[in-house]
């Protein structure tokens, strides 16, 4: 029995995600502390919205409202949305919760008193036709390294430099695209990571197992030099943590807040701690799984995120713990994702191009968006939604295979021998040859889940449901029943272990056809299956049943047209 800390990646407050960032980090999360809490693992997954930064000043001006009150609207919607895509978060946590501004401010005390902070009188750019200082990213122009002309003053999304906006050649304004810019002088406080750059290199040197994607971005920052440039990790901002410790502000620091990307990972620790609160739990409740010195050395912490979010990740948050020389848990293993990408193009939320995870809801039940997406995460190259392909998928995978062979299983039952697990007969060596298959499919669905590939963790499941299928056509219980009931009734009983097993298998990926197929199986026996011959005989004969209602409706043509159109965008 292990512990698993898992932590997705805080979606950012400013508005509703749409189905590319849900499988970049929330989704795949999901099914891995499933699967996990399935094998009896004691698990710890936290998420939480995060909410400073200017975006989240600006999306509530828009909205016309506090920033402090549009951010905990914003909060629910999306942990509805959550919920509404089953996402079975121990806690989903706020980054401007008390426990992060006290971690936060800690922290950063811990790095002041360790040499790590500096005060730097930094000249930033200033935008007189919006009266303020801009933040980073609200600074945009191309990109000096790779030549593209949508960088943003913190990061180019798309060779995925960490940049400075003075690096940025022909600068202006995001919010109002004005290019009257000017440099003025402003005083910040600057976490010195360059000088935790041997602790970093050796660190990320020891993860040998780390995807290559994550290493790849992580080594790029540590050897080229200037990844690991001493970085601003605070703001001029108003809406923020504010710069001070025990109330006493930091002198020079007056009026200044954290930089949303110093605060926003630390909430991770923050939101476990907001689980301890709401749970009515002592320190000891959270710090077992974060700090080493209490019981966070046997834990096993597994990050999940956007590739766009691994220089923060691998570097300035385990900088940020590092240096604090306090005894934080550090990740174990970041899994990072590629994009999803939108018929033909991006996902765009100004354009409306694209499924957002309301609308998804609306159309059709989670379960329907949980396995395409999963079956097509973004692992290993970026992959592409299309309706075609999505109508395919469900229309097969769900509703022929799975759907199919659970009807056929329990209506014929039925008809032949009512609603009971069927009495007489034996298994034989057809049924042997499919527990034989499906063991094996087994071994490599649980290695694929153990090994964070979800992508053939799917492809295993869906094999194991057609294995099934093509039982069942041999078998042929429906001609069998003419000259051999007997024979039918074995064939039948081992469909119908078939069917529970399926429920308990495929729970981590579409977990409400689980909870139904097992409802109409009757039966408690959920335990994940150490043998899958064992497994055949859970329902033993006698045992009641009802035949579920139809468990995944096809996909017309006319449907798949009218989605298409409508989710097309604004200008296309
Ligand atoms: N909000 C960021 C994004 O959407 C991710 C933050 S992850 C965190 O890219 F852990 F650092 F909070
Ligand atoms: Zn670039």
């Amino acid at each position: 029995m292990a512990r698993i800390l898992i932590t997705s990646a805080l979606p950012y407050i400013n508005g509703i995600k749409h189905l590319g960032n849900l499988v970049g980090s929330q989704l795949p999360s999901d099914t891995y502390a499933r699967y996990m809490r399935a094998r009896g693992h004691e698990v710890m997954y936290i998420c939480a919205t995060d909410e400073h930064g200017t975006p989240a000043e600006i999306a509530a001006a828009k909205a016309g409202k506090p920033v402090a009150e549009y951010c905990a609207e914003m909060h629910e919607v999306q942990a509805e949305l959550a919920r509404g895509f089953r996402l079975s978060f121990d806690f989903f946590g706020r980054s401007s919760s008390q426990r992060n501004h006290q971690l936060t401010q800690h922290l950063a005390r811990r790095l002041g008193e360790n040499g790590l902070i500096e005060i730097v009188t930094e000249k930033q750019v200033y935008s007189k036709a919006d009266g303020r200082f801009l933040p980073d990213r609200y600074i945009e122009g191309t990109c000096p390294n790779c030549g593209y002309e949508g960088a943003r003053g913190d990061q180019c999304e798309e060779c995925t430099k960490q940049l400075d906006p003075t690096d940025l050649i022909n600068p202006r304004s995001a919010i109002s695209g004005s290019t009257d810019l000017e440099v003025r002088e402003t005083k910040h406080l600057f976490l010195r990571q360059s000088r935790l750059r041997d602790r970093l290199d050796e660190w990320i040197d020891s993860k040998r197992d780390w995807p290559v994607l994550t290493t790849s971005i992580a080594k790029k920052w540590l050897h080229d030099g200037d990844g690991l440039q001493d970085r601003g990790i605070t703001r001029d901002l108003d809406w923020g943590i504010p710069v001070q410790f025990d109330g006493a502000p930091w002198e020079g620091m007056e009026g200044k807040v954290f930089y949303v990307w110093f605060d926003a990972p630390i909430e991770y620790i923050g939101a476990t701690a907001e689980w301890a609160d709401a749970n009515g739990l002592d320190d000891s409740a959270w710090e077992r799984w974060w700090r080493t010195d209490k019981g966070a050395d046997n834990v096993r912490y597994v990050q999940f995120m956007g590739k766009d979010n691994v220089p923060f990740h691998t570097l300035s948050f385990p900088a940020t713990l590092m240096g604090s020389n306090e005894p934080w848990k550090l990740v174990d293993y970041i899994k990072s994702f590629n994009y999803l990408n939108y018929d033909g193009g991006q996902f765009s939320t100004s354009k409306g191009r694209g499924v957002f995870m309301d609308q998804a809801l609306e159309i059709l039940p989670s379960d329907y968006w949980r396995w395409w997406l999963l079956s097509h995460v973004p692992e290993n190259s970026d992959s592409e939604f299309t309706w075609e392909n999505f109508q395919a998928s469900i229309n097969k995978d769900l509703a022929d295979v799975l759907g199919n062979f659970v009807s056929r299983v329990t209506k014929f039952c039925r008809s032949k021998f009512g609603e009971v697990v069927p009495e007489g007969g034996a298994y034989g060596a057809a049924e042997l040859a499919v527990i034989d298959e499906i063991s094996t499919r087994l071994a490599a669905y649980q290695a694929h889940m153990e090994a964070i590939e979800i992508r053939k963790a799917s492809a295993e499941l869906r094999a194991i449901w057609a294995a099934g299928n093509e039982y069942l056509q041999e078998a042929a219980p429906w001609a069998a029943f003419k000259t051999d009931p007997e024979r039918a009734a074995a064939i039948i009983r081992f469909a119908l272990n078939l069917i529970r097993l399926y429920a308990v298998l495929s729970e981590p990926f579409i977990p409400d056809a689980s909870a139904t197929i097992l409802g109409a199986m009757k039966t408690e026996a959920r335990d994940w299956p150490d043998d899958v011959a064992a497994a055949m005989n859970i329902l033993t004969p006698g045992h009641e049943f009802t035949v579920p209602d139809v468990l995944f409706a096809k996909i017309t043509d006319d449907a798949r047209a009218e989605m298409e159109q409508r989710f097309a965008g604004k200008d296309s």
